[in-house]
């Protein structure tokens, strides 16, 4: 079984597009459901979690400063489980983790505890930034998509908070890359392997909104982008996660560079002429 199923947003349940408690039914209980499901047919349960489960208090407290237009951690001044190379499993995943986090904090936990108890094989991938072509015309599907999309089709963009500069940097992950890490997941019962993996590009693939929009200028020319310095709720300068552990247990690393992501989203983007309007 694997659970893909979640309001992905940030905001959700706060931002008055979905309740709380709607929140929690789609994304926790939608998870018991599975987990109810594969306790009865002995089924394995894979799921798909996210960055978000980090506590966001030292990831927005973090001491950034910009190196070519994109934020970069200081050495020296790193919290627990924080390398250059990115975030580790070993970061703290106490609260305040936004309720998006928080409900998938607490599928893992409820997954682990389910596997444990009635016996069937659990693996739970943190995913970063998803990003490819088809992905929806929406921010929380992917950032990367959304970006390429609107500057292509000429809709407005802005960079938020942090100074409205754009420095704000992620990673990101073309889905295909997971399938061989789920297919192994799928047939694996050995409770060896530790359960819990970050899976994403990693500091190969982090990129900044400023830079974002370099590359698009360069491919379509440029445009003005507005400014809306005002913070926003969740929202965190510097998130690149560390596969490092993915690779050790599985053999896992992410083989779509982040160029071949954009321009495979920028191919698709100049065959549709109002994907934004048709998929959002
Ligand atoms: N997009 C990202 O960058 C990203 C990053 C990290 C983790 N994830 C995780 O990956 C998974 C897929 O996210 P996505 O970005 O493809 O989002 P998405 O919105 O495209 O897909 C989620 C799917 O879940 C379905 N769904 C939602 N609630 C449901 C419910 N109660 N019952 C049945 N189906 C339900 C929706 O219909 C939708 O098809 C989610 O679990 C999300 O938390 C996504």
């Amino acid at each position: 079984m694997i659970d893909a199923a979640a309001n992905p947003s940030v905001l959700a349940g706060v931002d008055g597009k979905s309740s709380s408690r709607q929140l929690i039914d789609y994304n926790l209980l939608g998870t018991v459901n599975l987990l109810e499901y594969c306790k009865q047919h002995k089924a394995g349960f894979v799921l798909l979690s996210t960055s978000r489960v980090y506590s966001i208090p030292p990831l927005a407290a973090l001491n950034v400063t910009p190196h070519e237009e994109a934020f970069q951690p200081q050495h020296g001044s790193l919290p627990a489980g924080l390398t250059d190379q990115g975030i580790s499993e070993q970061f703290s995943t106490t609260p305040p983790v936004s309720l998006y986090g928080a409900t998938k904090l607490s599928s893992e936990l409820l997954a682990l505890e389910y596997g444990l108890t009635f016996d069937f094989p659990v693996w739970i991938n943190r995913c970063g930034v998803m990003a490819g072509a088809g992905q929806f015309g929406k921010a929380d599907q992917g950032i990367f998509a959304f970006w390429l999309h609107s500057w292509k089709e000429q809709r407005s963009l802005k960079y938020i908070g942090f100074g409205g500069h754009g420095y704000q940097v992620r990673d990101c992950l073309h889905p295909r890359d997971l399938v061989p890490l789920l297919l192994k997941q799928c047939t694996e019962t050995n409770s060896d392997r530790s359960p819990v993996v970050n899976v994403s590009g990693g500091v190969k693939s982090a990129m900044s909104l400023a830079q974002l929009s370099h590359w698009c200028a360069d491919r379509w020319g440029h445009r003005a982008i507005g400014a809306d310095a005002t913070p926003r709720p969740f929202d965190l300068p510097w998130v690149v996660l560390d596969s490092s552990m993915a690779a050790q247990e599985w053999g896992w690393e992410p083989a779509t560079s982040v160029q071949q992501i954009l321009t495979e989203i920028a191919t698709f983007a100049e065959s549709q002429s109002d994907w934004i309007g048709f998929s959002k």
